[in-house]
């Protein structure tokens, strides 16, 4: 199957399950699920759910064990969009093509959403699944968890804000990306994993490694995107960095520099992955749109 049919049925499949699981339902203050919804349903790629569900399969799994993680770390995702649009954070009026959640709803909602979507996540993790052993459920949360939070995206979001204007050394940004988005790249393969019971441990830590090339190309790429991109296409808006002076690939290495950088985390990212053969291929070609996408 093309890989951009495996992302659309992997996008709807998603979607399902966040929809039932979130379902729009009457509660004392409507507002908080609405916005909730709103920043879940707005046209996202969903990556993170398609690294769960390919790596879960590439492990052995199925799509059922792969379920519930695909849709905690899209929660988890959404929610950390939903808080770097915030006037204090990017101040960014758009996403996904349409007003960002503080401009549809207010700051307060939008900050309570993200808190809300931040903690179902873990709520979803913890919920009793035919599929998944408590024990292995239990690693993912600490997976998750550590990934989100003060050593994994979050910390790395405190360090793009702190830096705004600075000029960083390579290693600086480099630790920044790996951070603020690396981090659940990897996680979002390792829930995938573990989801499937994995006990290789060489396999585990290829796809950790993976998803670290990966996720720093991801966000190059988002970085180059900023400024190559038309606000159309990318559904936020094109130029939001350079305008705020965020440290970024581009900004330290020059537009070569940068997509030179992309090429090469490209490359590596799939070698490490070529010895697995054809079962490892909807992985590649995922590494492949992810360097090659317009949005
Ligand atoms: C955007 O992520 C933010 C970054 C971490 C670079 P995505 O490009 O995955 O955004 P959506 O979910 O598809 O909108
Ligand atoms: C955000 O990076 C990464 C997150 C953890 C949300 P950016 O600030 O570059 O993401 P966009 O460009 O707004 O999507
Ligand atoms: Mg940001
Ligand atoms: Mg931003
Ligand atoms: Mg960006």
């Amino acid at each position: 199957m093309l890989i951009a049919d495996r992302l659309k049925q992997i996008r709807l499949r998603t979607e399902q399950q966040l929809d039932s699981l979130i379902p729009e339902a009457d509660s004392i203050e409507p507002s908080l699920q609405q916005a909730m919804r709103y920043g879940l349903f707005n046209g996202g790629k969903r990556i993170r759910p398609a690294l769960v569900y390919l790596a879960c399969e590439l492990s052995g799994g199925t799509p059922e064990q792969a379920d519930k993680a695909a849709a905690a770390i899209e929660c988890i995702h959404s929610y950390s969009l939903i808080h770097d649009d915030l006037p204090a954070m990017d101040n960014d009026d758009l996403r996904r093509g349409k007003p960002t959640c503080h401009i549809a709803f207010d700051e307060a909602t939008a900050i309570l959403a993200g808190d809300a979507l931040l903690t179902f996540a873990f709520e979803l993790l913890s919920q009793a699944d035919p599929h998944i052993q408590p024990t292995q459920q239990l690693q993912m949360i600490r997976c998750l968890s550590k990934a989100s939070g003060e050593r994994g995206m979050v910390l790395g979001q405190a360090f793009d804000l702190a830096h705004v204007g600075q000029a960083l050394t390579l290693e600086q940004l480099q630790a920044m990306h790996s951070h603020k988005t690396g981090a659940l790249i990897v996680a979002a393969l390792e829930l995938g994993a573990l989801a499937a019971g994995s006990t290789d441990p060489h396999k585990l830590e290829h796809l950790r490694q993976f998803g670290q090339k990966m996720g720093l190309a991801f966000q190059i790429k988002d970085d180059l995107l900023d400024i190559e991109g038309d606000t159309e296409t990318l559904g936020k808006p094109q130029g939001s960095d350079q305008l705020q002076n965020k440290p970024t690939y581009p900004a330290l290495l020059g537009l070569e520099g940068a997509r030179e950088r992309l090429k090469q985390l490209h490359h590596e990212s799939i070698a490490l992955l070529e010895p697995y053969g054809e079962p490892a291929q909807a992985l590649i070609d995922l590494a492949d749109y992810i360097v090659n996408r317009n949005h």
